[in-house]
């Protein structure tokens, strides 16, 4: 099920996100004992992020029984400007009582072989997989790139194309740097994929992601395909002024 929600502004998308989020969480819970989430890099999730640390969202998610994720990170150490894992922490993770050993950081400052190979461990422990088996998260939170990448899936790049692994670690041209992100089947596998995307520069993406011409490899976020979950888009008007009515 995909699902288009048109809100006011960025602010009215970031509560709307913080809203569901406690739903999620507070039905994971009460269903499996724990709630299981892959955080968004980039600006936009930020407000979410402040948000869910403030009351009253802060006082209503369940933090000792969540487990928190990233669903991509740049080749920088957890302390630089550009790190999500930095983002996350300063945010949301330093002010609510998630339990440390329940904060799965992605090795930014390695990025090569072995943080692949560590993540995806830590996935496969966390989440009891069996070969051939994919995690399932309870939430993933995205962004929407200018170029329609998503997580650290950019358009044209091998990660579009990696069905086989969990994670990826590539040099992606355009930024001509290192980025590490989870792949279509894993996000795909979520019971909520929640997108976030606001403001006008990005209304010519989503216009795109919801055009006639569909193409995963140019628009990666049209590649989001729950296989057995719910796909939500938190629009603001201005990133959706150029969708058709
Ligand atoms: C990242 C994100 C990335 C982001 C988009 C949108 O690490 O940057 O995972 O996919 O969501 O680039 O970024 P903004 O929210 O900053 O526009």
């Amino acid at each position: 099920m995909s699902e288009i929600i048109r809100l006011a502004d960025a602010e009215a998308v970031a509560h709307e996100a913080a809203r569901r989020w406690v739903e999620i969480a507070q039905a994971a819970v009460a269903e499996r004992g724990a709630f299981r989430i892959a955080l968004s890099g980039g600006n936009t999730p930020r407000r979410l992020y402040e948000l869910m640390a403030s009351a009253p969202w802060r006082d209503q998610a369940p933090w000792p029984q969540t487990f928190v994720f990233w669903g991509d990170e740049r080749r920088v150490p957890p302390s630089h400007p550009d790190s999500d894992y930095r983002m996350a922490r300063e945010t949301l993770l330093d002010h609510v009582p998630v339990p440390p050993d329940h904060i799965f950081r992605m090795l930014g400052e390695e990025l090569a072989n072995s943080a692949k190979q560590d993540y995806e461990e830590k996935l496969r422990r966390h989440f009891g997989l069996r070969a051939g088996e994919w995690p399932r998260f309870d939430m993933i939170l995205l962004g929407l790139g200018k170029d329609g990448h998503i997580a650290s899936i950019f358009p044209g790049t091998r990660a579009v194309s990696d069905l086989s692994n969990m994670v990826v670690v590539y040099e992606v041209p355009q930024l001509r740097s290192e980025r590490m992100t989870l792949t279509f089947p894993v996000i795909n596998h979520a019971r909520n994929i929640i997108f976030l995307v606001t403001g006008e520069e990005k209304a010519p993406a989503l216009a795109a992601v919801f055009g006639d011409v569909q193409k995963p490899s140019t628009f990666p976020a049209q590649g989001v395909q729950p296989v057995d979950g719910s796909l939500v888009w938190l629009v603001d008007e201005a990133a959706a002024s150029l969708l058709k009515k």
